[in-house]
């Protein structure tokens, strides 16, 4: 049988963050793109979910793979106070379709925070089951690889253009969606920038 482990901690960003309505942090995008790449090489799988200013993380992978990389994440400035919540010996992956998942601030979170009686997304104030069920819910939510696309984007510039008579094509949803994010980022970062003067 594998040694297959799942963490799942919780930890506050070091970084200034804008509100959720403007977009995905750059900070967070950074951390997911690095995220894909080092976990499909190392056969780590999970989910990310930033809100509030804190992240929550789920990790599952071999024993081996997992604790290096959590010993790396507790050297990583951009976060601190980190508190693991879930620490266990698993069957398999929940995760196993993607290297690592983003799920923003939606009004299924929101629901369920109403219903942990919690104004904020606050997971130190997390019991076992307010755990199992934002897992859960990340399980189930849509992933917007906002990475992804902005990859995408970056290796193909052409990719913006459409493919008369392929209308569903992967490349033109792609630049799609990398379009829609880079509005939400330059709109995230302008807006920021005006709340600042
Ligand atoms: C909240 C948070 C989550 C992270 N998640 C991952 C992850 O899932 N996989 C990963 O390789 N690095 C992750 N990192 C980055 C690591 O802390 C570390 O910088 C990285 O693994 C080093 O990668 P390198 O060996 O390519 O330099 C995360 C960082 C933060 C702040």
């Amino acid at each position: 049988m594998p040694d297959l482990v799942q963490i799942v901690y919780v930890s506050r960003s070091t970084f200034t963050t804008m509100p959720a309505e403007l977009g995905i942090e750059p900070s967070v995008a950074r951390i997911l793109a690095q995220s894909r790449v080092n976990n499909a090489r190392r056969g780590l799988v999970g989910a990310l979910y930033f809100g509030d200013g804190c992240f929550f993380q789920c990790l599952e992978g071999h024993a081996a793979e997992v604790e290096r990389l959590y010993a790396a994440l507790l050297r990583d400035p951009r976060h601190t106070d980190l508190k693991v919540l879930v620490r266990r010996p698993i069957e398999r992956t929940s995760f196993a379709s993607w290297a690592m998942k983003y799920v923003p601030l939606d009004a299924e979170m929101k629901g369920l925070l109403r219903e942990l009686g919690l104004a904020t997304f606050d997971p130190y104030r997390f019991d076992q089951a307010a755990v199992a069920r934002v897992l859960e819910l990340l399980g189930t939510g849509r992933d917007l690889d906002p990475t992804a696309a902005a990859a995408e984007e970056t290796t193909r510039p052409g990719a913006a253009t459409t493919r008369p008579g392929n209308a569903r094509s992967p490349w033109t949803i792609a630049a799609a969606t990398a379009a829609a994010v880079a509005i939400a980022v330059v709109a995230g970062i302008a807006a920021a920038m005006g709340a600042f003067r």
